[in-house]
């Protein structure tokens, strides 16, 4: 899209609003004041502060506020006393393939945002999940662009329905943590526009999405904030994108190479690469003014969108507003997610149960959502063993129990735990002081992590020389031995009742989002004896070159025996009609800011499946993680569940799935690997600065297919309640004409014993004979209900880009003749029905 100035008179300074008849130049639709001078609009193209864009009263503009991100809006703040809703995490949005949950579930979280005063939502991210082992990929949808593109259309529709601007993130080419800040990915050009760019593109031109952030990393040698190629040429002048180009945080590093390369808004601020800068290079003339105008209109033009123009100082909302989006359908959207991935003999539902053990480490404590800018403070959460006791109250008798540890950084006591030394609440006492000991602030906290986004409290923060210290009391029932851990990037000193037992300076993290997410850590046995209070007190100095969101946490946890954990597990499953063991990703082992570096389930929980199994043949294993992780002991019990990382309503959900109130809905959108040597993609380390996507097309169920190697789940299946018969497929026309969609329309039956969904899959085959590209890609599906024996007819329409390829040479897509197959089915394994086609024929 090329801006067009339809009137211009020379800047100057303004000093107050533009009244009516103010002298204006309308810049396509939007009426920028003659008046603003150079330092006017470039002090609104950076940031106000962590969170929020600068206002302008002379043009009627208030401050915007932007928040994180896809599961949940969190706010300007990450706080306990300001919780969100805790929706199920991308990957288990992706798994719904229901466009229509997508909507509503993002429309609900755009509410939400509304009411907690954010007008930008940061979200959703629409990279894909090109190796399991990717820290982020629970924020993505799926491996498959045309998944991704569906679901990530329907999500950014959803929000801005509800009044919120969408930032589809990060564009393009971060699939991948480690070296995120610096690494260059080097894509092919047709892999950029038949992969990477796909659901970037569908978001643009199909949703009107109003930010694209620009990552971190370059492509092809370019920095993704300073790259003309991707941001100028493609996004704006080919898609027509008319909205803001946003930058990751801090992720501008240059200021005319990113001016020019239409990055639009710099965040965070006040400070950055733009500024007293920026004015300089308009002045100079090495940035144009029609350039600087063009980020203002856009800046603007998303203004309008969210109602920051309407004159009104200050913003709509109220950040300290309650969760709102409701909990039933986030109860449905969960169990909609939740894949079944075996079901042997009908082992599930659960029918006429008298006993049940609910096991396993996620059975408890389970990980709701995954780690860095993506998580929120959840009000409260279901838990598997809390829900299904609630479930079958009256009805069975359920046992509970750990069965391992999987923790990384010890747990936080359970709540309650900890009192207030001043107070006497349940909780703890915080104070802010000096480095001379002077009281600097003091609050009342009921969570001991503790996280500072939006600026930290006066004298505190990094750099400062001053002390965050946590003060609280512990009275244990039983003597015993305790872990007790701190956590917090800078000087950590923990005492009990006045003995100092860890004194330590912890790392400077790679990455600054890992302040948070995984800072170091110290710890210290200690003895409790039964009734005694303890005082604990943690002192913290941040890092004087600490950076990134400031954290320090406190973590408590009885020292235990792994066996003996085991035991009891065991013991509760042998003593049961039916277990239930829940295992799964520990809280940050998936998460922004780095990689997993295995596959395989933290701590002793493979070993746990198999002891249960091995003593109750009625055991299902439900899977609680955000991406792949290996299941050796899949084939040996009866059932499995994938259930990702499913926000607040995971017990709920699992409950009413597991009793067949609700039908386990998802299908697969990532490939679930029999062994990590079988991944197309598996570890994504740079070499000296660089990531070569070799592979090219050939990422997840595409990699599969090619090397012929047989995947423990495929891409695509879930079995669900009910069986489900392919009758029929029918084309529109047995020639494929170039550039045209086409109508398929599939009939399948419900031949179960249950109503049921099915999610009906067509894939495109192209002509062969081209090892690079992919055996059968992913085109279009759709979904059929059903009463048992009806049924149902599916209208598909197949893109004409399924046909298509991007010829770099050409510059463009082609449309090559020859043979070409759709198959339909039930996964990328499980096809069903094929309809032969001709492109190219000649005509008669
Ligand atoms: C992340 C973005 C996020 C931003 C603000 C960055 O580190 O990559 O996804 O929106 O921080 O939290």
């Amino acid at each position: 899209m090329t801006t067009s100035f339809e009137a211009r008179t020379p800047p100057g300074r303004t000093s107050g609003r533009a009244g009516a008849g103010a002298q204006t130049a309308k810049i396509n639709d939007i009426d920028l004041p003659a008046a603003l001078s150079v330092q006017d609009k470039v002090l609104l193209l950076t940031g106000a502060d962590s969170w929020r864009t600068q206002g302008a009263e002379a043009l009627g503009l208030r401050q915007m506020t932007t928040s994180d991100g896809p599961a949940g809006v969190r706010g300007v703040i990450k706080d306990e006393r300001q919780p969100s809703s805790s929706l199920p995490c991308p990957s288990a949005i992706g798994a719904t393939w229901d466009t229509e949950l997508a909507y509503e579930l993002a429309a609900a979280l755009g509410a939400e945002a509304r009411a907690k005063g954010v007008d930008v939502l940061l979200a959703p991210t629409i990279n894909l999940m090109r190796t399991p082992l990717g820290g982020r990929g629970f924020e993505c949808f799926s491996e498959d662009p045309v998944l991704t593109a569906r679901i990530a259309v329907a999500y950014v529709r959803g929000v801005q329905d509800a009044g919120v601007a969408a930032t589809i993130k990060h564009y393009v080419g971060n699939d991948s943590e480690t070296e995120r800040w610096s690494y260059d990915a080097r894509i092919a050009e047709h892999v950029l526009r038949e992969l990477y760019l796909v659901p970037f593109e569908a978001c643009v031109r199909e949703a009107g999405a109003a930010l694209v952030m620009a990552a971190y990393n370059s492509v092809n040698g370019m920095l993704m904030t300073e790259n003309e190629r991707l941001l100028k040429d493609v996004l704006k002048a080919e898609w027509g994108f008319d909205g803001v180009v946003i930058s990751d945080w801090h992720a501008a590093r240059s200021t005319t190479p990113t001016a020019l390369a239409t990055l639009d808004l710099a965040m965070p601020g006040p400070d950055g690469p733009w500024g007293e800068q920026l004015s300089e290079a308009v002045t100079s003339g090495a940035v144009s003014r029609q350039v600087l105008d063009d980020k203002v209109v856009r800046l603007l033009r998303m203004a309008r969108l969210v109602g920051a123009m309407d004159g009104s100082a200050s913003g709509r909302g109220d950040s300290t507003a309650q969760p709102l989006v409701d909990q039933g359908l986030l109860r449905r959207a969960v169990a909609a997610s939740f894949v079944l991935l075996r079901n042997e003999q009908e082992a599930l539902p659960f029918a006429q149960l008298r006993s049940l053990a609910v096991v396993g480490p996620g059975a408890i404590w389970p990980t709701i959502q995954g780690g860095g800018s993506a998580g929120v403070v959840p009000v409260s959460v279901s838990t598997p063993a809390g829900a299904l006791r609630a479930a079958l109250a009256g009805q069975a008798h359920v046992t509970t129990a750990q069965g391992c540890q999987i923790w990384t950084t010890v747990p936080e006591p359970p709540e309650g735990a900890l009192r207030d030394p001043v107070s006497g609440e349940p909780g703890l006492r915080l104070e802010f002081r000096s480095a001379d000991g002077a009281l600097l602030g003091s609050e009342h906290r009921t969570s001991s992590v503790l996280t500072w986004w939006d600026g930290v409290p006066p004298g505190v923060g990094w750099g400062s020389s001053g002390r965050i210290v946590l003060l609280a009391t512990m009275r244990t029932q039983a003597s015993g031995p305790y872990l007790l851990g701190a956590a917090g990037v800078g000087h950590l000193i923990l005492a009990v009742d006045g003995v100092v037992i860890a004194d330590e300076v912890t790392a400077i993290p790679a990455d600054p989002v890992e302040a948070m997410t995984r800072p170091g850590e110290i710890r210290a046995a200690v003895e409790f004896e039964a009734g005694r209070a303890a005082e604990i007190r943690l002192e913290f100095r941040p890092a004087a070159d600490g950076e990134g969101p400031l954290a320090v946490r406190l973590g408590i946890v009885p020292a235990v025996h792994e066996e003996d954990l085991l035991a009891e597990a065991v013991q509760a499953a042998s003593a049961a009609e039916a277990a239930v063991v829940v295992v799964g990703s520990a809280d940050m082992t998936e998460s922004e800011g780095f990689d997993r570096d295995t596959l395989a389930l933290p701590g002793q929980q493979d070993e746990l499946v198999r002891r249960v199994a091995a003593v109750n043949a009625r055991t299902v294993v439900v899977v609680n993680s955000g991406m792949p992780v290996l299941m050796p002991w899949a084939g040996d019990v009866a059932a499995v569940i994938y259930a990702w990382l499913p926000g607040q309503a995971m017990g709920e959900a699992l409950a009413d799935v597991l009793l067949g109130h609700a039908e386990p809905g998802g299908r697969l959108p990532v490939t679930l690997p029999a062994a990590e040597a079988d991944c197309p993609v598996l570890h994504a380390a740079p070499d000296n600065g660089v990531l070569s996507y070799d592979e090219g097309l050939l990422i997840g169920y595409r990699g599969y297919d090619t090397a012929g190697t047989v995947p423990q789940f495929p891409f695509g299946h879930g079995s669900g309640y009910t069986v489900w018969a392919y009758e029929s497929v029918l084309a529109a026309t047995g020639d494929l004409a170039p550039g045209s969609d086409l109508e398929l329309r599939v009939i399948v039956r419900n031949a179960g014993a249950r109503a049921g969904r099915e999610v009906v899959q067509a894939y495109v085959a192209g002509p062969p004979g081209d090892p690079g590209r992919p055996v059968r890609a992913l085109a279009a599906f759709g979904t059929a209900s059903a009463e048992p024996g009806e049924a149902a007819e599916v209208v598909l329409t197949i893109p004409a880009r399924s046909f298509a390829r991007y010829d770099e040479e050409a510059g463009g897509w082609t449309w090559p003749p020859g043979q070409y197959a759709i198959h339909v089915g039930r996964s990328s394994r499980d096809l069903r029905l094929s309809v032969a086609l001709i492109s190219g024929r000649p005509s008669p």
